[in-house]
């Protein structure tokens, strides 16, 4: 157990305080206000052999240990916590499944650029229904000869689009559970591989947060990382060292506000004394100081039994769970004592109770440490197998938007696809002669047709407008064509943090589909998207899909849609029902016992008897019995 540093350790904690306050922290400010990654900061500390700290240097570390490395996260988030996790993101995640999993031939190739800060790092494990159930990933990468073909979304991926090396991980096994997961070394650049909408975070706004989106992605058979089947492993792995790197940017985090808060405390008078010579402050100090002290602890002496290649995954989830949960309390105290300046934007505790929340949710949220501690402590508890995610037999996930008819028009010209398409509205019961004013309030509309940061330049949204005259509908948008863009006011974005569409028809237009819009369309009753992106979300999401070129298709659609007159007023609306998707396929034959009729579904199973969720009939095991009657399975017979 370790009770205190070594001197070779604070001398390396002197070096990057020193870096952290003369290169870091007087733009800390500018950075958060304008969303801006601190390239030049980053570059230097690649110089000063930072970004590969605990790598051998025969791969381009430093050859220093793991809890030096925790010392260089800390010290940068003391006085930017965005700064932290850029390095955290980049050593723990970006790098260190090549070093841990990677062959020779991919050590040299990535690792060394990684750990020498010629090039930056990322992870790409989250998607919108894989966050703490990382096991439900959706992406998939089939092998096609020598490359696999990778398909799919990630969301809030820190350090994109920065990165230039991205560990992926994808389904190259469906149907298997975690087992069918494997891991990729994907490289920024390759073509199909884009990010999709920046995010406007609460904080660490100095940290790049993209999505990623993979569209046929060719990934070199080469660039597998361990074995296939290996990935969901290789990501546990990864998270465990990674909680290190955030346990040490929220003790960090927490450390600076503290700081300020003493120095404040010292110098505020008030009652004709320092605040911090009034009990209700000292022991509030006292309190933070203590808390600090156990948190430094957790992150320090984790660091060290990684170090010592000592089991370290649950003192990984200790640390991480408590430094954050901490960071917020002490953030918060340190607020409380600045009173109100510690409100006004500018001042660094405000920032840094804004930067702090994150750690108490990503790397897996405080509530996955403590599932991971527990399982640690008590074991593994045994699983719900019809939950879905990650169990073995894995139900696939209803789209955000619940379910859809699904139809995406693939067949013919654009023209032949606008007809098809404008024919199925019309015998869903949409009535184009009639219209409502374009600026109807978007919770108020029937109708509403949306720009995406597809539609382009802002001329584009003439196209938007025309559509929308014809479609009869009101003009909505995402949230970066309102709020980035500024094409329209902000009170015409569509989504979770926006306006909530809960009419009849969306006619989403270059619009990726981010969760976050997704929530806010989920009650309309049809979903029509056109996206060139054919692996854009919004296609799992619609009910009428064309994959093509806005340009190409919303005239074209505003034509067949324009009868060659003036829209007439609307009637009130009345909502239409959503359309129905195709009836599923059955898994496989029923079969029904001969004893009481009981019919024995192999889409449901028999959880009861550990019959999960999709074993055909043939495969239950021989002495399981009727749950009705509890006769033998030989008197079943075919329903
Ligand atoms: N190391 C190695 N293997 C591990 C492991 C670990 N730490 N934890 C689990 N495994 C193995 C298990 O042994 C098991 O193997 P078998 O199939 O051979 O039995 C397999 O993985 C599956 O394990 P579980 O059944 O326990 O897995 P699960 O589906 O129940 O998930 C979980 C467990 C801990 C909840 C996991 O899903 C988890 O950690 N979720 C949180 C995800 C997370 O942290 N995401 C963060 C994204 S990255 C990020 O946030 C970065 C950033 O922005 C900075």
């Amino acid at each position: 157990m370790l009770f205190t540093t070594t001197q070779e350790h604070e001398l390396f904690r002197k070096k990057i305080r020193k870096f952290a306050e003369s290169e870091i922290k007087p733009q800390a400010f500018a950075l958060d206000q304008n969303n801006e990654f601190p390239t030049e900061a980053v570059k230097k500390l690649g110089e000063m052999g930072c970004m590969g700290i605990p790598y051998p240097t025969e791969y381009g570390g430093a050859g220093m240990d793991i809890l030096s490395y925790a010392i260089a996260v800390e010290e940068l988030a003391r006085v930017d916590g965005g700064a932290g996790v850029i390095l955290s993101a980049h050593v723990s995640l970006g790098a260190w499944p090549i070093f841990a999993f990677g062959t020779e031939e991919q050590k040299k190739k990535y690792l060394v650029p990684l750990a020498k800060g010629e090039k930056i790092g990322a992870f790409g494990l989250t998607e919108p229904n894989a966050g703490s159930d990382a096991g439900g990933t959706e992406t998939t990468a089939m092998l096609k000869g020598d490359y696999y073909l990778l398909n799919g979304n990630k969301i809030f991926i820190t350090n994109a689009p920065k990165a230039d090396t991205y560990v992926v991980f994808a389904v190259t096994t469906p149907d298997i559970g975690t087992r069918g997961i494997s891991a990729f070394i994907v490289e920024k650049g390759w073509e199909g591989f884009d990010f999709g909408d920046h995010y406007d975070k609460m904080g660490i706004r100095s940290s790049s947060t993209a999505e990623l989106v993979f569209n046929d992605v060719k990934v070199p058979k080469e660039n597998l990382l361990g074995k296939e089947g290996d990935g969901f492993k290789i990501a546990m792995a990864t998270l465990d060292g990674g909680r290190i790197g955030i346990a040490a940017q929220a003790l960090g985090i927490a450390q600076g506000a503290y700081e300020h808060a003493l120095e404040y405390s010292k110098e505020r008078i008030q009652f004709g004394k320092p605040i911090c010579a009034q009990q209700t402050i000292s022991f509030k100090l006292a309190d933070m100081a203590t808390k600090l002290r156990c948190a430094r602890f957790l992150v320090y002496s984790a660091a060290e039994k990684k170090e010592a290649h000592e089991p370290y995954g649950m003192e990984a989830a200790m640390a991480k769970m408590y430094a954050s949960d901490i960071a917020l309390e002490v953030c918060n105290d340190a607020l409380q004592i600045f009173g109100g300046s510690g409100f006004l934007k500018g001042m660094e505790v405000e920032r840094a109770y804004r930067d702090a929340k994150i750690t108490t949710i990503y790397e897996g949220t405080n509530e996955i440490q403590r599932m991971v501690i527990a399982a640690n402590i008590i074991g593994r508890m045994p699983k719900d197998k019809s939950a879905g995610g990650s169990s073995k037999i894995m139900k696939k996930s209803a789209p955000i938007t619940g379910l859809r008819k699904g139809m995406i028009l693939k067949d013919g010209s654009a023209q032949e696809k606008i007809d098809t398409l404008v024919a199925a509205l019309k015998k869903d019961g949409y009535d184009f002669t009639v219209g409502i004013p374009l600026d109807t309030p978007i919770t108020k509309a029937e109708r509403v047709v949306s720009a995406g940061v597809g539609i382009g330049k802002k001329e584009n949204m003439k196209l938007i407008k025309e559509l929308a005259i014809q479609a009869g509908a009101a003009i909505g948008s995402s949230r970066p064509v309102a709020e980035t863009l500024k094409y329209v006011p902000l009170e015409r974005y569509v989504g979770m943090s926006g306006q909530k569409f809960k009419g009849n028809l969306y006619i989403a237009c270059g619009i990726s589909g981010a969760v976050q819009h997704l929530k806010g369309i989920k009650d309309a009753s049809t979903i029509v998207a056109i996206n060139k992106n054919k692996n854009a979300p919004i296609f799992k999401n619609c009910d009428y899909g064309i994959v093509g070129d806005v340009n190409e298709i919303l005239p074209l659609l505003a034509a067949a849609l324009d009868n060659g007159e003036e829209k007439k007023p609307a009637p009130p609306m009345v909502k239409i029902k959503r359309p129905l998707p195709p009836k599923e396929k059955p898994i496989g034959k029923s079969y029904i016992c001969g004893g009481c009729g009981y019919e024995y579904d192999p889409g449901i199973g028999d959880e009861d008897a550990g019959v999960a969720p999709g074993t055909l009939f043939e495969n239950v095991p021989d002495d399981w019995v009727c749950p009705e009657c509890s006769a033998e399975k030989d008197n079943f017979i075919e329903g």
